[in-house]
Protein backbone atom coordinates (compact mmCIF):
# COMPACT_ATOMS: atom_id res chain seq x y z
CA UNK A 1 0.00 0.00 0.00
CA UNK A 2 1.54 3.28 -0.46
CA UNK A 3 1.51 5.45 2.03
CA UNK A 4 -1.28 8.16 2.80
CA UNK A 5 -1.19 11.72 4.29
CA UNK A 6 -4.90 12.75 6.06
CA UNK A 7 -4.64 16.34 6.26
CA UNK A 8 -8.30 16.20 6.79
CA UNK A 9 -10.81 13.62 6.35
CA UNK A 10 -14.49 14.28 6.24
CA UNK A 11 -17.06 14.65 8.37
CA UNK A 12 -20.54 14.36 7.88
CA UNK A 13 -21.58 15.48 11.96
CA UNK A 14 -19.34 17.79 11.12
CA UNK A 15 -20.83 18.76 7.44
CA UNK A 16 -24.33 19.11 9.30
CA UNK A 17 -22.94 22.34 12.34
CA UNK A 18 -23.92 25.82 11.09
CA UNK A 19 -21.81 28.24 12.49
CA UNK A 20 -22.93 31.87 12.83
CA UNK A 21 -20.73 33.58 10.63
CA UNK A 22 -18.02 32.73 8.13
CA UNK A 23 -14.79 34.74 6.25
CA UNK A 24 -14.35 36.20 2.96
CA UNK A 25 -11.06 35.25 1.96
CA UNK A 26 -8.59 36.41 -1.25
CA UNK A 27 -7.18 33.73 -2.72
CA UNK A 28 -3.14 34.30 -2.10
CA UNK A 29 -1.35 31.17 -2.23
CA UNK A 30 1.78 31.42 -4.40
CA UNK A 31 2.94 28.06 -5.51
CA UNK A 32 6.78 26.98 -5.34
CA UNK A 33 9.38 27.56 -8.25
CA UNK A 34 9.70 23.84 -8.19
CA UNK A 35 6.22 23.29 -9.11
CA UNK A 36 5.95 26.05 -11.37
CA UNK A 37 9.35 24.13 -13.21
CA UNK A 38 7.54 20.58 -13.29
CA UNK A 39 4.07 21.23 -14.51
CA UNK A 40 5.58 24.37 -16.97
CA UNK A 41 3.45 23.75 -20.60
CA UNK A 42 2.25 20.46 -18.85
CA UNK A 43 -1.33 19.21 -19.71
CA UNK A 44 -4.71 18.43 -17.37
CA UNK A 45 -7.71 16.89 -18.23
CA UNK A 46 -11.39 17.52 -16.15
CA UNK A 47 -14.25 15.31 -16.06
CA UNK A 48 -17.31 17.36 -14.25
CA UNK A 49 -20.32 15.40 -13.67
CA UNK A 50 -23.01 17.01 -11.32
CA UNK A 51 -24.87 20.43 -11.28
CA UNK A 52 -23.44 24.09 -12.14
CA UNK A 53 -22.64 24.11 -8.96
CA UNK A 54 -19.92 21.82 -10.12
CA UNK A 55 -19.09 23.30 -13.18
CA UNK A 56 -18.49 26.61 -11.90
CA UNK A 57 -15.44 24.85 -9.64
CA UNK A 58 -14.00 23.00 -12.88
CA UNK A 59 -13.87 26.62 -14.25
CA UNK A 60 -11.97 27.47 -10.99
CA UNK A 61 -9.63 24.22 -11.05
CA UNK A 62 -9.12 25.19 -14.61
CA UNK A 63 -8.51 28.99 -13.52
CA UNK A 64 -5.43 27.82 -11.14
CA UNK A 65 -3.82 25.11 -13.68
CA UNK A 66 -3.66 28.07 -16.47
CA UNK A 67 -1.80 29.76 -13.52
CA UNK A 68 0.41 27.27 -13.53
CA UNK A 69 0.97 27.81 -17.50
CA UNK A 70 -0.50 24.32 -17.37
CA UNK A 71 -2.58 23.30 -21.05
CA UNK A 72 -6.18 21.77 -20.59
CA UNK A 73 -6.66 18.78 -23.10
CA UNK A 74 -10.03 16.76 -23.81
CA UNK A 75 -8.62 12.90 -23.60
CA UNK A 76 -7.10 11.43 -20.65
CA UNK A 77 -4.50 9.84 -22.12
CA UNK A 78 -2.85 13.30 -22.79
CA UNK A 79 -3.09 14.37 -19.11
CA UNK A 80 0.00 15.12 -16.59
CA UNK A 81 -3.00 15.88 -14.03
CA UNK A 82 -6.47 14.33 -14.39
CA UNK A 83 -9.01 15.52 -12.31
CA UNK A 84 -12.29 14.10 -11.86
CA UNK A 85 -15.08 16.09 -10.41
CA UNK A 86 -17.99 13.95 -8.71
CA UNK A 87 -21.75 14.31 -7.90
CA UNK A 88 -23.37 12.87 -4.53
CA UNK A 89 -26.77 13.48 -5.62
CA UNK A 90 -28.07 10.01 -6.15
CA UNK A 91 -26.36 6.56 -6.25
CA UNK A 92 -26.26 6.16 -9.72
CA UNK A 93 -24.10 9.55 -10.44
CA UNK A 94 -21.80 7.73 -7.72
CA UNK A 95 -21.72 4.29 -9.53
CA UNK A 96 -20.96 5.91 -12.90
CA UNK A 97 -18.35 8.14 -11.18
CA UNK A 98 -16.07 5.07 -9.51
CA UNK A 99 -16.23 2.95 -12.93
CA UNK A 100 -14.87 6.08 -14.26
CA UNK A 101 -12.34 6.53 -11.69
CA UNK A 102 -11.40 2.13 -11.89
CA UNK A 103 -10.85 3.07 -16.14
CA UNK A 104 -8.20 4.97 -14.73
CA UNK A 105 -6.12 2.34 -13.40
CA UNK A 106 -4.99 0.71 -16.44
CA UNK A 107 -3.81 4.11 -17.66
CA UNK A 108 -1.93 5.45 -14.62
CA UNK A 109 -0.28 1.68 -14.90
CA UNK A 110 1.85 3.13 -18.35
CA UNK A 111 1.65 6.43 -17.08
CA UNK A 112 3.06 6.35 -13.93
CA UNK A 113 3.24 9.83 -13.31
CA UNK A 114 0.01 10.99 -14.17
CA UNK A 115 -1.79 12.65 -10.82
CA UNK A 116 -5.38 11.33 -10.63
CA UNK A 117 -7.34 13.71 -8.28
CA UNK A 118 -10.98 13.10 -7.17
CA UNK A 119 -12.88 16.19 -5.90
CA UNK A 120 -16.38 17.31 -5.57
CA UNK A 121 -19.58 16.46 -3.54
CA UNK A 122 -18.85 12.59 -3.89
CA UNK A 123 -15.62 12.59 -1.68
CA UNK A 124 -17.44 15.18 0.98
CA UNK A 125 -18.51 11.77 2.52
CA UNK A 126 -16.51 9.21 4.65
CA UNK A 127 -17.58 6.11 3.71
CA UNK A 128 -16.93 7.08 -0.13
CA UNK A 129 -13.32 8.52 0.85
CA UNK A 130 -12.99 4.85 2.73
CA UNK A 131 -13.45 3.05 -0.22
CA UNK A 132 -11.24 5.35 -2.56
CA UNK A 133 -8.36 4.86 0.21
CA UNK A 134 -8.76 1.32 0.47
CA UNK A 135 -9.65 0.01 -3.15
CA UNK A 136 -8.50 2.86 -5.47
CA UNK A 137 -4.68 2.71 -4.39
CA UNK A 138 -4.01 4.79 -8.17
CA UNK A 139 -5.90 7.78 -6.54
CA UNK A 140 -3.33 10.58 -5.73
CA UNK A 141 -5.27 13.36 -4.33
CA UNK A 142 -8.72 14.12 -2.94
CA UNK A 143 -10.01 17.37 -1.98
CA UNK A 144 -13.54 18.74 -1.09
CA UNK A 145 -15.71 21.02 -2.16
CA UNK A 146 -14.48 23.18 0.87
CA UNK A 147 -10.62 22.88 -0.45
CA UNK A 148 -10.68 24.08 -4.25
CA UNK A 149 -8.64 27.04 -2.94
CA UNK A 150 -5.99 24.46 -1.30
CA UNK A 151 -5.64 22.88 -4.70
CA UNK A 152 -2.02 24.38 -5.89
CA UNK A 153 -0.90 24.15 -2.00
CA UNK A 154 -1.75 20.36 -1.86
CA UNK A 155 -0.01 19.90 -5.82
CA UNK A 156 2.75 21.37 -3.99
CA UNK A 157 3.18 18.67 -1.16
CA UNK A 158 2.62 16.17 -3.55
CA UNK A 159 5.40 16.73 -5.63
CA UNK A 160 7.45 17.37 -2.76
CA UNK A 161 6.35 13.82 -1.51
CA UNK A 162 5.89 11.84 -4.64
CA UNK A 163 4.06 8.90 -4.19
CA UNK A 164 2.29 9.46 -0.69
CA UNK A 165 -1.42 9.92 -1.61
CA UNK A 166 -3.04 12.98 -0.10
CA UNK A 167 -6.25 13.06 1.01
CA UNK A 168 -7.84 17.08 2.10
CA UNK A 169 -11.49 17.27 2.89
CA UNK A 170 -13.14 19.91 4.83
CA UNK A 171 -16.48 19.32 6.93
CA UNK A 172 -16.45 22.85 7.94
CA UNK A 173 -19.25 25.26 7.36
CA UNK A 174 -17.27 27.21 4.91
CA UNK A 175 -15.77 30.28 4.12
CA UNK A 176 -15.90 32.46 1.06
CA UNK A 177 -12.61 32.95 -1.96
CA UNK A 178 -12.48 36.05 -3.84
CA UNK A 179 -10.53 36.60 -6.64
CA UNK A 180 -9.81 32.42 -7.96
CA UNK A 181 -8.71 32.74 -10.83
CA UNK A 182 -11.02 31.43 -13.50
CA UNK A 183 -11.19 29.57 -17.28
CA UNK A 184 -15.08 29.37 -18.37
CA UNK A 185 -15.99 26.18 -20.35
CA UNK A 186 -17.94 28.60 -22.69
CA UNK A 187 -17.44 31.22 -23.72
CA UNK A 188 -20.97 33.46 -24.17
CA UNK A 189 -22.78 32.28 -21.54
CA UNK A 190 -21.25 31.81 -17.99
CA UNK A 191 -22.60 31.32 -14.34
CA UNK A 192 -22.19 33.68 -11.35
CA UNK A 193 -22.38 32.16 -7.65
CA UNK A 194 -24.34 34.42 -5.65
CA UNK A 195 -24.35 31.69 -2.34
CA UNK A 196 -22.45 28.96 -1.40
CA UNK A 197 -24.31 25.92 0.35
CA UNK A 198 -27.17 25.24 1.73
CA UNK A 199 -29.40 25.61 4.70
CA UNK A 200 -32.53 23.77 3.89
CA UNK A 201 -31.64 20.17 5.11
CA UNK A 202 -34.32 18.50 2.81
CA UNK A 203 -34.28 15.17 4.59
CA UNK A 204 -33.78 13.35 1.42
CA UNK A 205 -30.56 15.61 0.54
CA UNK A 206 -27.18 15.61 0.49
CA UNK A 207 -25.95 18.79 -0.53
CA UNK A 208 -26.06 20.65 2.54
CA UNK A 209 -23.62 18.24 4.56
CA UNK A 210 -21.12 18.76 0.98
CA UNK A 211 -21.57 21.99 0.31
CA UNK A 212 -21.65 23.64 4.05
CA UNK A 213 -23.45 26.50 5.12
CA UNK A 214 -25.23 28.82 2.53
CA UNK A 215 -22.76 31.84 2.86
CA UNK A 216 -24.25 35.00 0.20
CA UNK A 217 -21.09 37.02 -1.72
CA UNK A 218 -21.00 40.25 -1.29
CA UNK A 219 -23.25 42.06 -3.76
CA UNK A 220 -20.32 43.87 -4.62
CA UNK A 221 -18.01 41.11 -5.84
CA UNK A 222 -21.12 39.76 -7.49
CA UNK A 223 -21.52 43.06 -9.85
CA UNK A 224 -17.67 43.14 -10.58
CA UNK A 225 -17.85 39.49 -11.77
CA UNK A 226 -21.04 40.37 -14.04
CA UNK A 227 -19.69 43.26 -15.37
CA UNK A 228 -16.92 42.02 -16.60
CA UNK A 229 -18.47 39.26 -18.27
CA UNK A 230 -20.94 42.18 -19.80
CA UNK A 231 -17.74 43.94 -20.72
CA UNK A 232 -16.21 40.38 -22.69
CA UNK A 233 -19.39 40.45 -25.01
CA UNK A 234 -21.32 37.59 -22.55
CA UNK A 235 -24.32 36.76 -24.07
CA UNK A 236 -26.15 35.27 -21.08
CA UNK A 237 -25.60 35.04 -17.29
CA UNK A 238 -27.25 32.50 -15.00
CA UNK A 239 -27.14 33.28 -11.27
CA UNK A 240 -26.36 30.43 -9.11
CA UNK A 241 -27.48 29.58 -5.69
CA UNK A 242 -28.65 25.95 -4.12
CA UNK A 243 -31.47 28.57 -2.78
CA UNK A 244 -31.21 31.91 -4.74
CA UNK A 245 -34.36 33.12 -2.86
CA UNK A 246 -32.57 33.34 0.62
CA UNK A 247 -29.60 35.14 -0.97
CA UNK A 248 -28.73 38.47 1.59
CA UNK A 249 -30.51 36.62 4.68
CA UNK A 250 -27.00 36.18 5.78
CA UNK A 251 -25.37 39.66 4.75
CA UNK A 252 -25.83 42.60 7.62
CA UNK A 253 -27.64 44.65 4.67
CA UNK A 254 -31.28 44.86 3.30
CA UNK A 255 -29.81 43.40 0.03
CA UNK A 256 -32.39 40.50 -0.86
CA UNK A 257 -32.22 38.46 -4.24
CA UNK A 258 -34.90 40.98 -5.82
CA UNK A 259 -33.07 43.81 -5.50
CA UNK A 260 -29.39 41.74 -6.51
CA UNK A 261 -31.80 40.36 -10.06
CA UNK A 262 -32.63 43.98 -10.77
CA UNK A 263 -29.08 45.06 -10.58
CA UNK A 264 -27.59 42.80 -12.50
CA UNK A 265 -30.33 43.02 -14.80
CA UNK A 266 -29.71 46.74 -14.99
CA UNK A 267 -25.62 46.01 -16.24
CA UNK A 268 -27.36 45.32 -19.73
CA UNK A 269 -26.53 41.38 -20.03
CA UNK A 270 -28.52 40.46 -23.26
CA UNK A 271 -29.90 37.37 -20.96
CA UNK A 272 -30.08 36.72 -17.38
CA UNK A 273 -31.34 33.75 -16.00
CA UNK A 274 -31.37 32.38 -11.91
CA UNK A 275 -31.06 28.86 -10.31
CA UNK A 276 -32.84 27.21 -7.99
CA UNK A 277 -35.62 28.79 -6.92
CA UNK A 278 -36.72 27.20 -3.56
CA UNK A 279 -40.78 27.48 -3.24
CA UNK A 280 -41.25 29.31 0.26
CA UNK A 281 -38.50 31.80 0.27
CA UNK A 282 -40.07 33.28 -3.36
CA UNK A 283 -40.98 36.68 -2.98
CA UNK A 284 -43.37 38.46 -5.02
CA UNK A 285 -40.94 41.47 -5.49
CA UNK A 286 -38.57 38.77 -7.61
CA UNK A 287 -41.65 38.73 -9.57
CA UNK A 288 -41.63 42.49 -10.32
CA UNK A 289 -38.18 42.35 -11.44
CA UNK A 290 -38.66 39.28 -13.65
CA UNK A 291 -42.10 41.41 -15.07
CA UNK A 292 -39.55 44.68 -15.63
CA UNK A 293 -37.14 43.59 -17.32
CA UNK A 294 -36.85 42.23 -20.96
CA UNK A 295 -33.48 40.56 -20.23
CA UNK A 296 -34.78 38.61 -17.40
CA UNK A 297 -35.60 35.46 -18.86
CA UNK A 298 -39.10 34.71 -18.59
CA UNK A 299 -38.71 31.20 -16.97
CA UNK A 300 -38.41 29.56 -13.90
CA UNK A 301 -37.45 26.72 -12.42
CA UNK A 302 -39.19 26.05 -9.32
CA UNK A 303 -39.00 22.65 -7.77
CA UNK A 304 -41.77 21.52 -6.23
CA UNK A 305 -40.28 17.71 -5.43
CA UNK A 306 -43.71 16.42 -4.86
CA UNK A 307 -47.30 17.12 -4.66
CA UNK A 308 -48.35 15.78 -1.43
CA UNK A 309 -48.51 17.44 1.66
CA UNK A 310 -47.74 14.88 3.73
CA UNK A 311 -44.51 13.60 1.55
CA UNK A 312 -43.74 17.24 1.62
CA UNK A 313 -44.02 17.20 5.47
CA UNK A 314 -41.73 14.49 5.27
CA UNK A 315 -39.17 15.45 3.18
CA UNK A 316 -38.84 18.67 5.04
CA UNK A 317 -39.73 20.88 2.46
CA UNK A 318 -41.71 23.90 3.88
CA UNK A 319 -44.70 24.52 1.48
CA UNK A 320 -48.00 22.89 1.28
CA UNK A 321 -49.37 21.73 -2.46
CA UNK A 322 -51.68 24.47 -2.07
CA UNK A 323 -49.20 26.90 -1.84
CA UNK A 324 -47.01 25.78 -4.44
CA UNK A 325 -50.20 26.41 -6.69
CA UNK A 326 -51.07 29.81 -5.53
CA UNK A 327 -46.88 30.88 -5.91
CA UNK A 328 -47.20 29.41 -9.39
CA UNK A 329 -50.92 31.35 -10.17
CA UNK A 330 -49.61 34.64 -8.72
CA UNK A 331 -46.57 34.20 -11.41
CA UNK A 332 -48.51 33.30 -14.49
CA UNK A 333 -50.79 35.96 -13.42
CA UNK A 334 -47.93 39.07 -13.17
CA UNK A 335 -46.27 36.94 -16.02
CA UNK A 336 -48.42 35.34 -18.35
CA UNK A 337 -46.02 33.94 -20.83
CA UNK A 338 -43.57 32.33 -18.03
CA UNK A 339 -42.47 28.74 -18.70
CA UNK A 340 -42.11 26.79 -15.61
CA UNK A 341 -40.14 23.75 -14.96
CA UNK A 342 -39.43 21.87 -12.03
CA UNK A 343 -38.11 18.76 -10.08
CA UNK A 344 -39.78 15.67 -8.72
CA UNK A 345 -38.74 13.01 -6.48
CA UNK A 346 -41.08 9.62 -6.95
CA UNK A 347 -40.49 6.85 -4.71
CA UNK A 348 -39.58 8.89 -1.20
CA UNK A 349 -39.85 6.26 1.56
CA UNK A 350 -43.24 4.90 1.81
CA UNK A 351 -45.13 7.14 -0.67
CA UNK A 352 -48.42 5.47 -1.13
CA UNK A 353 -49.98 5.64 -4.79
CA UNK A 354 -52.80 8.59 -3.60
CA UNK A 355 -50.00 10.09 -2.46
CA UNK A 356 -48.07 9.90 -6.40
CA UNK A 357 -51.30 10.70 -7.53
CA UNK A 358 -51.29 13.99 -5.78
CA UNK A 359 -48.08 14.91 -7.75
CA UNK A 360 -49.31 13.70 -10.76
CA UNK A 361 -52.59 16.33 -10.30
CA UNK A 362 -50.24 18.88 -9.13
CA UNK A 363 -48.34 18.48 -12.60
CA UNK A 364 -51.64 18.29 -14.55
CA UNK A 365 -52.53 21.54 -12.49
CA UNK A 366 -49.59 23.63 -13.48
CA UNK A 367 -48.46 22.45 -16.50
CA UNK A 368 -44.94 22.59 -16.98
CA UNK A 369 -42.55 23.20 -19.85
CA UNK A 370 -40.36 20.80 -18.95
CA UNK A 371 -39.44 18.67 -15.59
CA UNK A 372 -36.40 16.67 -14.52
CA UNK A 373 -37.84 13.59 -12.68
CA UNK A 374 -36.21 11.33 -10.70
CA UNK A 375 -36.51 8.13 -8.44
CA UNK A 376 -35.60 8.76 -4.82
CA UNK A 377 -31.85 7.44 -3.55
CA UNK A 378 -31.61 6.84 -0.25
CA UNK A 379 -28.12 9.24 0.78
CA UNK A 380 -25.89 7.57 3.68
CA UNK A 381 -26.09 9.93 6.73
CA UNK A 382 -29.86 11.84 5.31
CA UNK A 383 -32.52 11.58 7.47
CA UNK A 384 -34.61 9.69 4.98
CA UNK A 385 -31.82 7.20 4.79
CA UNK A 386 -32.84 5.76 7.82
CA UNK A 387 -36.30 5.23 7.29
CA UNK A 388 -37.54 1.61 6.41
CA UNK A 389 -39.26 1.65 3.25
CA UNK A 390 -41.72 -0.85 1.94
CA UNK A 391 -42.70 0.32 -1.38
CA UNK A 392 -40.28 -2.05 -3.93
CA UNK A 393 -38.28 -0.54 -6.80
CA UNK A 394 -40.13 -2.22 -9.19
CA UNK A 395 -43.62 -0.17 -7.87
CA UNK A 396 -41.42 3.06 -7.80
CA UNK A 397 -40.10 2.48 -11.73
CA UNK A 398 -43.92 2.19 -12.72
CA UNK A 399 -44.70 5.31 -10.95
CA UNK A 400 -41.79 7.44 -12.66
CA UNK A 401 -43.18 5.95 -15.91
CA UNK A 402 -46.46 6.69 -15.20
CA UNK A 403 -45.92 10.62 -14.09
CA UNK A 404 -43.47 10.83 -17.36
CA UNK A 405 -46.30 10.31 -19.51
CA UNK A 406 -48.27 12.76 -17.71
CA UNK A 407 -45.59 15.45 -17.81
CA UNK A 408 -45.27 14.37 -21.46
CA UNK A 409 -48.35 16.42 -22.49
CA UNK A 410 -47.80 19.28 -20.99
CA UNK A 411 -44.21 19.72 -22.42
CA UNK A 412 -45.63 18.63 -25.91
CA UNK A 413 -48.34 21.11 -25.28
CA UNK A 414 -45.97 23.81 -24.25
CA UNK A 415 -43.74 22.91 -27.53
CA UNK A 416 -46.83 22.89 -29.95
CA UNK A 417 -47.82 26.75 -28.53
CA UNK A 418 -44.10 27.96 -30.08
CA UNK A 419 -45.33 26.41 -34.14
CA UNK A 420 -45.14 29.39 -36.25
CA UNK A 421 -43.89 31.64 -33.74
CA UNK A 422 -40.54 34.08 -34.09
CA UNK A 423 -38.16 33.61 -31.20
CA UNK A 424 -34.65 34.55 -29.82
CA UNK A 425 -32.48 31.99 -29.78
CA UNK A 426 -28.92 31.94 -28.21
CA UNK A 427 -26.78 29.52 -30.94
CA UNK A 428 -24.50 27.22 -29.06
CA UNK A 429 -22.97 25.32 -31.56
CA UNK A 430 -22.95 22.59 -34.50
CA UNK A 431 -25.57 19.92 -33.78
CA UNK A 432 -24.30 16.89 -32.59
CA UNK A 433 -25.47 14.72 -34.64
CA UNK A 434 -25.20 16.82 -38.05
CA UNK A 435 -22.78 19.52 -38.18
CA UNK A 436 -24.56 21.39 -40.95
CA UNK A 437 -27.47 22.10 -38.30
CA UNK A 438 -26.93 24.74 -35.10
CA UNK A 439 -28.11 23.73 -32.17
CA UNK A 440 -29.31 27.21 -29.86
CA UNK A 441 -31.77 27.58 -26.99
CA UNK A 442 -34.58 29.61 -26.32
CA UNK A 443 -35.34 31.73 -23.62
CA UNK A 444 -37.13 28.58 -21.72
CA UNK A 445 -34.38 26.39 -22.07
CA UNK A 446 -35.58 24.42 -25.40
CA UNK A 447 -33.39 22.76 -27.75
CA UNK A 448 -33.72 24.31 -31.05
CA UNK A 449 -32.08 23.29 -33.99
CA UNK A 450 -31.96 25.19 -37.68
CA UNK A 451 -29.75 25.62 -40.30
CA UNK A 452 -27.40 28.49 -40.51
CA UNK A 453 -23.73 29.46 -40.62
CA UNK A 454 -20.94 28.70 -37.77
CA UNK A 455 -20.79 32.45 -37.73
CA UNK A 456 -23.63 32.86 -36.16
CA UNK A 457 -22.38 30.73 -32.66
CA UNK A 458 -22.45 32.85 -29.17
CA UNK A 459 -24.90 35.13 -31.09
CA UNK A 460 -29.03 35.53 -30.17
CA UNK A 461 -31.00 35.14 -33.77
CA UNK A 462 -34.46 34.69 -34.71
CA UNK A 463 -35.94 32.03 -35.70
CA UNK A 464 -39.34 30.47 -36.84
CA UNK A 465 -40.47 27.37 -35.01
CA UNK A 466 -41.89 25.10 -37.49
CA UNK A 467 -41.88 21.67 -36.01
CA UNK A 468 -41.88 20.29 -33.05
CA UNK A 469 -39.97 16.89 -31.59
CA UNK A 470 -41.44 17.54 -27.63
CA UNK A 471 -37.74 18.10 -26.20
CA UNK A 472 -36.39 19.79 -28.97
CA UNK A 473 -38.36 22.06 -31.49
CA UNK A 474 -36.74 22.78 -35.08
CA UNK A 475 -36.87 26.37 -36.85
CA UNK A 476 -35.82 28.16 -40.21
CA UNK A 477 -33.95 31.70 -39.40
CA UNK A 478 -35.33 34.86 -40.10
CA UNK A 479 -33.36 37.16 -41.72
CA UNK A 480 -33.89 41.22 -40.20
N1 LIG B 1 -30.98 23.16 -4.59
C1 LIG B 1 -31.71 22.67 -5.67
C2 LIG B 1 -31.13 21.44 -6.35
C3 LIG B 1 -30.72 20.30 -5.54
S1 LIG B 1 -30.21 18.82 -6.30
C4 LIG B 1 -33.14 22.49 -5.18
O1 LIG B 1 -33.42 22.55 -4.03
O2 LIG B 1 -33.98 22.27 -6.02
C5 LIG B 1 -31.24 18.71 -7.73
C6 LIG B 1 -32.41 17.80 -7.60
O3 LIG B 1 -32.01 16.47 -7.31
C7 LIG B 1 -33.37 18.13 -6.47
O4 LIG B 1 -34.24 19.16 -6.80
C8 LIG B 1 -34.10 16.84 -6.28
O5 LIG B 1 -35.22 16.73 -7.12
C9 LIG B 1 -33.07 15.79 -6.70
N2 LIG B 1 -32.56 15.03 -5.57
C10 LIG B 1 -31.88 15.48 -4.51
N3 LIG B 1 -31.61 14.48 -3.65
C11 LIG B 1 -32.15 13.35 -4.18
C12 LIG B 1 -32.22 11.99 -3.77
N4 LIG B 1 -31.71 11.59 -2.62
N5 LIG B 1 -32.86 11.11 -4.58
C13 LIG B 1 -33.40 11.51 -5.75
N6 LIG B 1 -33.36 12.78 -6.19
C14 LIG B 1 -32.75 13.69 -5.42
FE1 LIG C 1 -31.01 19.87 -1.28
FE2 LIG C 1 -33.24 20.94 -0.39
FE3 LIG C 1 -30.96 22.33 -0.28
FE4 LIG C 1 -32.10 21.87 -2.62
S1 LIG C 1 -32.99 23.08 -0.96
S2 LIG C 1 -29.94 21.62 -2.14
S3 LIG C 1 -33.00 19.82 -2.37
S4 LIG C 1 -31.43 20.47 0.85
FE1 LIG D 1 -24.27 16.96 -7.22
FE2 LIG D 1 -23.02 18.41 -5.44
FE3 LIG D 1 -24.38 19.59 -7.35
S1 LIG D 1 -24.16 16.56 -5.04
S2 LIG D 1 -26.04 18.13 -7.77
S3 LIG D 1 -22.60 18.34 -7.63
S4 LIG D 1 -24.14 20.32 -5.27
Amino acid sequence: MRKLNIIEYPNIDKGRIRLKSFCTYNYSYVPSDDLLLKLKNKKYFIKTHGCQANIRDEETLSGLLNSLNMERVETKEEADIAIINTCAVRENAEDKVLGEIGEFKNLKAKKKDLILCICGCMVGQPHIVNKLTDTYEHVDIIFGTHNIQDFVRLLDIYIKNPGTRLVDVSSKSGDIYEDMPSLRVNKFKAFVNISYGCDKFCTYCIVPYTRGKERSRDIKDILKECSELVKQGYQEITLLGQNVDSYGKDLNSNVDFAYLLEEVAKLGIPRLRFLTSYPSDFKDNVIDVMAKYPNIMKYLHLPVQSGSDSILKKMGRRYTKEQYLDLVKKIKEKIPEIAISTDIIVGFPNETYEEFLETVDLVKQVGYASAFTFIYSPRKGTPAARLKDDVSYETKVKRFKELVEVLEVDVNKYANSLIDKVIPVLVEGPSKKDPNILTGVSEANKIIHFVGDKSLIGKIVNVKITKNHVYSLVGEMINE
